[in-house]
Formats: C-alpha cells, sequence, structure tokens
C-alpha cells in the first residue's frame, strides 16, 4: 500500500534542526527553530521546573486517566494566565492540549465542526506551520497584511483596511505577542482599532499566544486577550507551554473558548470532550502537572516568573548585540529593525539566496524567510556571525 506514496520535503523550520547538528563545522550557528538558547548555546531545563518535578515524584501516586480535558488544575491555572479577570468563568471554557500545535489543531476541529465551510484570515506572513496545521485540518485559509518586508515595519493602515473588508462571521488569527515570524507586535491602540472592527464586523478572534512573558511580562502580553474578552462574544485562544516554561518536548498547551453563555460552554465542552477522544484520547499529563504545581505554589511561581525575565533580557540584549556588531562590520546597512522586534524572532532582511549562503559557507542557519531566532547569538558567536552576514551582504 505505502509504495505509492512520494517523499514529503523537510519541515522548514524541523529540518534545520537536523542539518545543523550535522554540520561538523564548529564554528556553526543555529538561528532556525524557536528554542530558547543561554549564553553557552544550551537550552537547560528551568530550576523552577526542576523542583516542581521533583516535588511530583514524590507526591504523585497515580498514573491513572485523568480524561479528555487533562486537568481541571491545570485548565484553570492557565485560563487564569492569559484571561486573568478579564471574562466570567461561566463564559470560558478550557482544555489541555499536547502542546500549542495540539491547541491549533483542536480548535480548527472544533470550528469545522460548527461550521463546515469556515474562512479563518491569517497575517501574511505567519508562522510557517500555521497554513499546513490549519489548513491541512480543513479551514479555507486567506491572508491579511501585516508585515513590510522592505521597511521593516507593521503595514498597519494595509492590515486594517483588510480587516474592514473581511466577510462578517470569518474567524482572523491573530499572535498576542511576539508575531512570529516577525516579532513585530501591534500597539496598545492597535489592538484597540482590531477590536473595533472586530466587534463591528461580528468576526471571531483566534488568538495564538506561544510565547506569552516573552515580550514585556506575563500581564502586557495578554493584552489583546485581555481586552478583546472585555468586547467579543465569542473568540478562541490557543497558549503554549514550551517556551515560557521551556517545557518543549513534553508537549504542554492549552485550548481556551469564550463564548456567549453558560449553555454554549457545555455544549463546546462535550464537543471538545468527544473529538479529543477520536483524535489522541486525552493529553499527555507530566508538563502539565508541573506547570500547575508551579501556578499554584506561590515561591515556585515567583521563581518561574525571575526565570522567563532573565530568558526575556537575553534576547533583548542579544538583539542589541548583533545589532551593535552589525553598525560595526556593515556600516551601510540598517539593522535597526533587529531592536526594534520583540521576543525570539525577527527577520534578518536578506535574501533566500544570502541565506544559502551564509548556511552554505558560514555554517548559519537560519528559516529561508531569513527569521534568525536571537537566542542562537552568544557573546562568543557575534562578530562571527556579523562579519558572515557582512560577507553576504
Ligand atoms: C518555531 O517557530 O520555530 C517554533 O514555534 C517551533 C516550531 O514548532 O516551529
Amino acid at each position: 500500500m505505502f509504495e505509492s506514496l512520494q517523499p514529503m520535503p523537510a519541515d522548514a523550520i524541523l529540518g534545520l534542526i537536523a542539518e545543523h547538528r550535522d554540520d561538523p563545522r564548529p564554528e556553526k550557528i543555529d538561528l532556525g527553530v524557536g528554542v530558547y538558547r543561554n549564553a553557552r548555546g544550551e537550552t537547560p531545563v528551568l530550576d523552577v521546573v526542576k523542583q516542581a518535578e521533583r516535588r511530583l515524584v514524590d507526591t504523585q501516586d497515580t498514573k491513572a486517566y485523568i480524561g479528555t480535558a487533562g486537568a481541571a488544575s491545570f485548565n484553570a491555572a492557565m485560563q487564569s494566565l492569559a484571561f486573568a479577570d478579564a471574562a466570567p468563568d461561566d463564559r470560558l471554557s478550557t482544555l489541555q492540549t499536547p502542546g500549542g500545535s495540539g491547541s491549533l489543531r483542536v480548535a480548527a476541529g472544533l470550528i469545522l465542526r460548527a461550521r463546515d465551510n469556515a474562512t479563518i484570515w491569517v497575517s501574511e506572513p505567519t508562522w510557517n506551520n500555521h497554513v499546513p496545521l490549519l489548513g491541512g485540518a480543513g479551514l479555507t485559509l486567506k491572508p491579511y497584511p501585516y508585515y513590510d518586508g522592505e521597511r521593516h515595519v507593521i503595514r498597519t493602515d494595509a492590515m486594517l483596511e483588510a480587516l474592514r473588508a473581511i466577510p462578517r462571521g470569518d474567524l482572523v488569527l491573530l499572535h498576542s505577542c511576539c508575531h512570529n515570524p516577525s516579532g513585530l507586535d501591534p500597539s496598545e491602540q492597535l489592538w484597540r482599532e482590531v477590536t473595533e472592527i472586530i466587534v463591528e464586523r461580528e468576526l471571531v478572534p483566534f488568538i495564538d499566544m506561544a510565547y506569552q512573558g516573552f515580550a514585556r511580562d506575563l500581564d502586557n502580553d495578554a493584552f489583546a486577550v485581555r481586552h478583546m474578552a472585555n468586547k467579543v462574544p465569542e473568540m478562541i485562544v490557543s497558549t503554549s507551554c514550551s517556551k515560557n516554561f521551556g517545557l518543549y518536548r513534553d508537549r504542554v498547551g492549552a485550548l481556551s473558548f469564550l463564548v456567549p453563555d453558560d449553555s454554549t460552554r457545555a455544549v463546546l465542552a462535550s464537543q471538545a470532550s468527544s473529538y479529543v477522544r477520536t483524535m489522541y484520547s486525552m493529553p499527555p499529563d507530566h508538563g502539565a502537572a508541573v506547570v500547575s504545581t508551579i501556578l499554584e505554589d506561590d515561591a515556585l511561581r515567583a521563581q518561574w516568573i525571575v526565570e522567563l525575565d532573565a530568558m526575556r533580557d537575553r534576547l533583548c540584549e542579544m538583539r542589541g548585540l548583533l545589532h551593535g556588531a552589525l553598525e560595526t562590520k556593515a556600516p551601510d546597512h540598517d539593522f535597526s529593525h533587529l531592536v526594534r522586534a520583540m521576543g525570539m524572532f525577527c527577520f534578518l532582511g536578506v535574501t533566500a539566496g544570502q541565506v544559502g549562503i551564509l548556511k552554505r559557507d558560514f555554517g548559519v542557519y537560519m528559516v529561508d524567510s531569513s527569521r534568525i531566532n536571537v537566542a542562537g547569538i552568544t557573546p562568543d558567536n557575534v562578530d562571527y556571525l556579523a562579519e558572515s552576514i557582512a560577507a553576504v551582504l
């Protein structure tokens, strides 16, 4: 049966992990997949996660099934982290999912159960995997303008004009913070304008919040979620603990729905439960148990925020470092957009051909679009990186 299948190309982001790993050059630099790295180039387990894991090993007395929606304590903690008190509990429903991608996939399935011809508008550009993930699930995707690759700014007017023209009732996918791939986020004023259009056009906001805490702080990064939750009858929010808890491989995420009333909430929860049962039956427990252990304990929570702040500060510092090094090595080029971006990513602003040369001649790995993960920069490699970039300009 399977002989009829054709091989698939490697994933544009994940494929870089293996390419970089297999490169024997000691000076190689990985600016590809979105994982945090410290100044030694490592992605360590957070200390607070280690502590919570030890506590779990000592206290957990069963590995029996929990259920399709995962652990109630995790769901309550994640809902509160995203929404705070922006919406009443009887209009909110949250379920634990296998990572942020699992959350997006379950959301797509439930949207299609409610509306089999649903269209979702996504920023141009958006995360590489949004398109195959949501499109593969059956949603129709259409783009709205977002990033100006020449001037390295958000195309505010074009975006607002496009949003105003979206047919009533369609969904709009928005990145609450650390826009992936551009790193450019709307100001609070722009979020307010976007929200007004969403309300006026009766659109359904679907917010992907994979980087809460990586742009400004936990509350400011949730501004879009909380502001909209106050104004719209319905919204969908996907969250991930991959980055802010460093739990990448444990696959920890959540999916929240804001609905008009408690009876819709109950129906949707039952639909979600039956949908999950036919997909993966129930989410993995361990990482989510770590997260709720941390969020429910004041001391662990405070320690987590310190570690999260340190990751964010390092990213910010590395942007500045690369920008400074490029000012010296490539003085004729303006890279100021590097320091205007937030979170892990931004575009370097070179062509796909130049990305290829950086990989081939210098062992510098990034996505073809020239999206870089600034966590791959260290004080030790920044000069080599800036020289390599200058050489291909
Ligand atoms: C990224 O954009 O690099 C991360 O979100 C990891 C992934 O799964 O693509």
